[in-house]
C-alpha cells in the first residue's frame, strides 16, 4: 500500500505564498558577516582580480564601505589586514599603528553599532607566508602562540568585539583567552576557525591577502579535507578552550561538518563561504552558465540549512540587498 494518491507533497509547492509559508530555512541579513580587506594608504579602493566585486580598502574608504554595509542591515564585518611591511615573525600584525588596529579605532568611533571581528593570523604578515613562526624549517606551534596572543590583544585594545584566530595552531584559543582576560578584556569574544581544512577554495583569498606560502603548503597545520572525525576533535578542543563561537571553513564543501557541529554544540556555529566559493559562482555567472543571484541565495540557504547560525560571505551586501527588497 502506498500513501499516494492521498499524500501529495506537491500541494505545498503549488503557489508562491504556500512555498513562503512552509519554507523551513530562512536567510536573514542579520546572520551575515561581511569580510573586508584593509590596506595602507588613502583613497584606495582597488578591485581584487580573483574576486570581482571585492576590494582592497584604505581606512578612509573602508569606513564608507562599512557604513554602506550597516545601512543594508549587515550587523558585523570581519577584517583582514595587508601590512606595509612583512618580516619573519609577522610582527606588523600586532603593531599599534598597524592597518587593522587603525581601521578598528576609526570604525569604533565612526560606525559605533557595527560588530567588529578580526582575523588573527600571521600569513599575511610573514615574509614566508606561513601562518606561524618558523624554527628549524618547521612551524613552531608554541612560539607562534605568543605572537598570536599579542595580535589578539592589540585588536582588542583597538576595539575588536571578536577576534577570530585562523592559524590552526594547537592551543591558540585557550592561550588567547588567557591573554585577553589577563589584560582586562574578558568581554572580547573568540570566534574560532575550529574546523579549518587545507582547501583549494582559499586560492583567490591568497591573492587578495598576499598571503601565499613561499614554500610548501599549509597541510602541516590545516586539516585534511578527508577528515570528519578530526574536525569534531578540533571543534571540541576549541569549545573546551573557551571559544564563544565555532567556525567551519570552507562552507559548501563541508556541509556535513557544519551539521555535525550544530548537533554536538550549544554554541553558535559559523560557516565561512570562502573566496573560492565566491569566485566560482561569480566566474560561472559571468560566462552565463549559472544565475548569479540564484546560486548565491541557494548556496547561502544550504549553509544555513546545514546548521550554521552565522555565515561569513563576500556576498553579504549583495544578499542583503536582495533580502531587503519586497
Ligand atoms: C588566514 C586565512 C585564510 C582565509 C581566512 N583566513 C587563508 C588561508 O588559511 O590560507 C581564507 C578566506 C577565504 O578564502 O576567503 N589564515
Ligand atoms: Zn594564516
Amino acid at each position: 500500500m502506498t500513501a499516494f494518491p492521498t499524500e501529495r507533497p506537491r500541494r505545498l509547492r503549488r503557489t508562491g505564498w504556500i512555498r513562503d509559508l512552509v519554507r523551513e530555512t530562512r536567510l536573514s541579513r542579520e546572520s551575515l558577516v561581511y569580510p573586508l580587506f584593509v590596506v595602507e594608504g588613502k583613497g584606495v579602493r582597488d578591485e581584487i582580480d580573483a574576486m570581482p566585486g571585492q576590494f582592497h580598502y584604505s581606512v578612509d574608504t573602508l569606513l564608507k564601505e562599512a557604513v554602506e554595509a550597516k545601512d543594508l542591515g549587515i550587523r558585523a564585518i570581519l577584517l583582514f589586514g595587508l601590512p606595509g611591511r612583512k618580516d619573519a615573525a609577522g610582527s606588523e600584525a600586532h603593531a599599534e599603528e598597524g592597518v587593522v588596529q587603525r581601521a578598528l579605532r576609526a570604525l569604533r568611533s565612526e560606525v559605533p553599532d557595527l560588530g567588529l571581528m578580526t582575523d588573527v593570523c600571521l600569513c599575511g604578515y610573514t615574509d614566508h607566508g606561513h601562518c606561524g613562526k618558523i624554527a628549524d624549517g618547521e612551524i613552531d606551534n608554541d612560539a607562534t602562540l605568543e605572537i598570536l596572543g599579542k595580535v589578539a590583544l592589540s585588536h582588542a585594545r583597538a576595539g575588536a568585539d571578536f577576534v577570530a584566530p585562523s592559524d590552526m595552531m594547537d592551543g591558540r584559543v585557550g592561550f588567547i583567552r588567557e591573554v585577553l582576560d589577563a589584560h582586562g578584556f574578558p568581554g572580547t569574544g573568540i570566534l574560532a576557525y575550529s574546523a579549518k581544512f587545507a582547501s583549494s577554495y582559499y586560492g583567490p583569498f591568497r591573492e587578495a591577502a598576499h598571503s601565499s606560502p613561499g614554500e610548501g603548503d599549509r597541510r602541516g597545520y590545516q586539516m585534511d579535507p578527508a577528515n570528519r572525525r578530526e574536525a569534531m576533535r578540533e571543534l571540541i578542543l576549541d569549545a573546551e578552550e573557551g571559544a564563544d563561537m565555532l567556525m567551519v571553513k570552507p562552507a559548501l564543501p563541508c556541509l556535513d561538518v557544519i551539521r555535525d557541529a550544530r548537533e554536538r554544540f550549544e554554541l553558535p556555529i559559523a560557516a565561512y563561504q570562502v573566496s573560492g566559493e565566491y569566485a566560482t559562482i561569480v566566474a560561472a555567472a559571468e560566462r552565463g552558465w549559472v544565475d548569479r543571484n540564484q546560486m548565491m541565495m541557494e548556496s547561502l540557504t544550504a549553509i544555513r540549512r546545514a546548521g550554521a547560525d552565522i555565515v561569513v560571505t563576500y556576498f553579504a551586501k549583495e544578499a542583503a540587498r536582495l533580502l531587503a527588497r519586497v
